[in-house]
């Protein structure tokens, strides 16, 4: 503790005050002094330091260290040339680095503790794209606040989240980390995201540094194959991938990630354009940049770096700010700022960004503030946190389909036969992102049914998703599919015949998705598509959840199946969530945030796609479309039911132009015409008709949550005003074009209420 005393002694001494770290202009001149002053005692080995990133020494997420590695990493942190530890959880542990940090290193810097916070610590939300069909910002940012209440509580003080990466391609893995397919919802989620983990005040013991990842068009990958080439034009690029990482930027991210892809032959993490031109020029971001994972030495087998020297040459000159496990920095730096091949100025930018976010997180203040032991003791698993997420995994649920009201289910005197190995899965519904939660923790769907007792539960598994070690998968294992283990059958059949209604839960193992688990086919694994068609023989009342990281193909499902619930993978809470959807308790009101192809051939398939010279049918051959499959996917962005029916009508425009300096009123009626009280996100589109680059066909710029009981109408009313209009032109700027605008309401992207208006000077 000496050593850490006389630092901050030097530099409490120098500004005069205390470091309280909220966003005020005084705020941000003290800390940005205190940056400086301690910048000029710190030798070039020290800040290197600081730019230096290890995994932890007993767990990993990604390739494992190699032998020697942990002492390696172990007397680097002692000589104080380790910034940053990721992968180390719980208070003790953190600790025991902290305290060599602070307390046996020259200067004593804390370190900022990183962890893959994503959505929960130990109590889990559901999987980013599931909360993403809430279209609930509330509940989203209040998921991400109480992910952040545990893992600060646990020592954690920054995570790598929110990924706020666009995809439209549903056989990339990460699709389910993030948000879906739209730029607009995308945005919200972000900021939502951000505000949730960071509160609005970053010194707080209770929130974390995030982090906007990965920047950028790492969601574009070719052919959905997770690592693979990015290769967008400009126009995409800033329209569809850069809108959420603004947002970030906005509402204050204090860090951003760059990716494992390149873009535009360059990769990520060397990408001066992005990095410095965009990110810290343009959007004026004041935070720092981690590479991701060994992405600075990967840089070598993109075959853009000679070797790790040249790599780390260009990573730093790049904006790359801190390097995550690519050990390059640490090695290579200091060399190449004394042969002058990088500027020291390059360092010290790197490093004050570094230190700033440190101050902001008050680890000068205390180094210890995040590891208090009864704190953590008291926050994690706190009956509070499983309310909160039981909320977020209600919201999350959408209802695909549902035929004469088979949906909710009674509550008395029904046979339910409940069958899949998903039903009585307890680990596949926290998803692929848990590495910080404990394994088996979710209530499996068959735990949820049981607490409706006047019916009749009757379980059978059917057939399993995967064989691994008896079904249980490691983060770092593949899923084996079970392809011929039809054993189950017989016993489901059995049960189901005389079944009032059968739940059958199929879909995808929890580590079936997620980083480097991409799918070329995106169907019910394993045998699982032929146990719902052999169930359906003998009995059609038949509901299907859905649990699964991705849409999947579920063409045969949607012409037979009554009703089709999307479940995802809901976390701790799942099946308590979905029990209470099924019988009513709560009515969904989810909107997919992401297309649902009918075939995988239609892939890249998304809502706003352009309407090319050739949209429409005008002869049988020759416009843009298959000739064996139609053009529409299965489930549009936006879609989603209720066990009520709404109903559209009445769109009303207050003005026909708009000016730039004003704004219009466009409403519509909506009336809950069906039995239950319900919720409805109604959708505002835009087309924008001609413009000086192509526009979408439509893009979602507005939504409103409306609750109606039955039988009640009520007038929604959304403003547009110009700044809605803008995207980035011919011109290379973003602004709005004058001329004629379509605007479309309704229940999902297909909207067909549809006025019009023209914007003048
Ligand atoms: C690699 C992933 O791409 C990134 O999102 C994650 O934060 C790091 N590994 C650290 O686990």
């Amino acid at each position: 503790m000496k050593k850490y005393c006389i630092i901050l002694i030097v530099i409490l001494t120098l500004n005069g005050c205390q470091t309280n770290t909220n966003n005020t202009k005084s705020n941000i001149d003290i800390i940005n002094m205190k940056v400086d002053s301690l910048l000029n005692i710190m030798t070039l080995d020290e800040k290197i330091g600081q730019m230096n990133q290890y995994n932890g020494f007993w767990d990993v997420t990604g390739p494992s260290p190699k032998n020697g590695d942990a002492k390696y990493k172990y007397d680097n942190l002692k000589k104080g040339l380790v910034g940053s530890m990721l992968n180390i959880r719980g208070v003790k542990d953190i600790t025991a680095v902290q305290k060599i940090a602070v307390e046996q290193t020259r200067l004593g810097i804390p370190l900022i503790i990183g962890n893959d916070v994503i959505h929960g610590y130990k109590t889990l939300s559901p999987i980013p794209l599931a909360e993403a069909a809430s279209w609930d910002l509330k509940e989203i940012e209040n998921s991400a606040r109480i992910a952040a209440l545990e893992a600060s509580a646990a020592g954690t003080n920054w995570t790598f989240a929110p990924m706020v990466d666009i995809s439209r391609d549903a056989r990339w893995g990460r699709v389910m980390e993030g948000a879906g397919e739209d730029p607009y919802l995308g945005s919200l989620i972000a900021a939502a995201r951000v505000r949730g983990f960071q509160g609005n005040d970053l010194s707080k013991h209770n929130t974390i540094a995030a982090t906007a990842k990965h920047f950028a068009g790492y969601g574009f990958s070719e052919s959905g194959r997770d690592y693979n080439t990015v290769d967008i034009s400009k126009n995409t690029l800033y329209n569809i991938v850069f809108p959420p990482f603004i947002a970030s930027v906005d509402a204050g991210v204090r860090t951003f990630m760059n990716g494992f892809n390149e873009l535009d032959g360059i990769p990520a993490t060397g990408n001066s354009f992005l990095q410095r031109d965009v990110l810290k020029e343009e959007w004026g971001f004041d935070g720092f940049v981690i590479s991701d994972w060994g992405s600075i030495s990967e840089m070598i087998a993109h075959g853009y770096a000679k070797d790790g020297i040249h790599a780390t040459e260009i990573a730093i000159k790049a904006g790359s700010d801190m390097d995550m496990e690519s050990h390059l920095y640490i090695k290579e730096l200091k060399n190449l700022v004394n042969s002058n091949k990088v500027d020291v100025k390059l360092i010290d930018d790197a490093v004050s960004r570094i230190l700033r976010v440190k101050f902001e997180l008050g680890l000068f203040d205390d180094p210890y503030r995040y590891l208090d032991v009864e704190r953590e003791k008291e926050v994690i698993y706190h009956p509070n946190n499983h309310k909160g997420v039981l909320e977020m995994a209600k919201k999350s649920i959408v209802l695909l389909k549902n035929e004469n009201h088979l949906l909710p289910l009674k509550k008395e005197n029904q046979t339910v036969v409940l069958i899949g190995a998903l039903a009585n899965d307890n680990n596949s519904p926290l998803g692929n992102w848990r590495t910080n939660s404990d394994d088996n923790t979710a209530v499996t769907v068959l735990e949820g049914m049981k607490a409706y007792p006047k019916n009749k539960l009757i379980y059978r598994k059917g057939a399993d998703v995967n064989l691994n070690d008896n079904g249980v998968v490691k983060f770092h294992e593949k899923v084996k599919i079970n392809e011929s283990d039809k054993s189950g059958f017989i016993a489901a059949k059995n049960a189901a015949k005389n079944a009032d209604v059968v739940v059958m839960v199929l879909g995808e193992d929890g580590f079936q998705s997620g980083e480097g688990r991409s799918r070329a086919k995106i169907d019910l694994p394993g045998v699982q598509q032929e146990l719902l068609e052999e169930i359906f023989k003998v009995n059609k009342n038949i509901v299907l959840v859905l649990m699964n990281g991705r849409p999947l193909n579920i063409n045969w499902a949607d012409k037979n199946i009554p009703s089709i619930v999307e479940a995802w993978q809901l976390g701790t809470q799942t099946g308590n969530a979905i029990a209470q959807v099924l019988y009513g308790d709560y009515n969904p009101s989810g909107k997919l945030p992401m297309s649902f192809p009918r075939s995988v051939g239609q892939i890249p398939i998304y809502y706003n796609y352009k309407n090319t010279g050739r949209p429409g049918p005008k002869n049988e051959v020759f416009w843009s479309h298959y000739s064996d499959e139609s053009n529409s996917p299965l489930y549009p962005f936006g879609y989603g039911l209720s066990y009520t029916t709404f109903e559209y009508s009445n769109i009303k425009i207050d003005n026909k132009t708009l000016s730039i300096d004003n704004s219009i009123n466009i409403s519509i009626k909506l009336k809950n015409t069906g039995k239950y009280t319900g919720k409805e996100v109604v959708q505002l589109y835009i087309k924008d008709r001609y413009a000086s680059v192509t526009r979408p066909v439509r893009e979602l710029k507005d939504f409103k949550m409306v609750k109606l009981s039955p039988g009640e109408t009520k007038t929604v009313n959304f403003q547009i005003s110009e700044p809605s209009l803008r995207f980035y032109s011919a011109n290379e700027v973003w602004e709005s074009e004058l001329g004629f605008f379509d605007v479309y309401i309704g229940t999902n992207s297909n909207a067909n209420l549809n006025e019009s208006f023209e914007l003048t000077k």
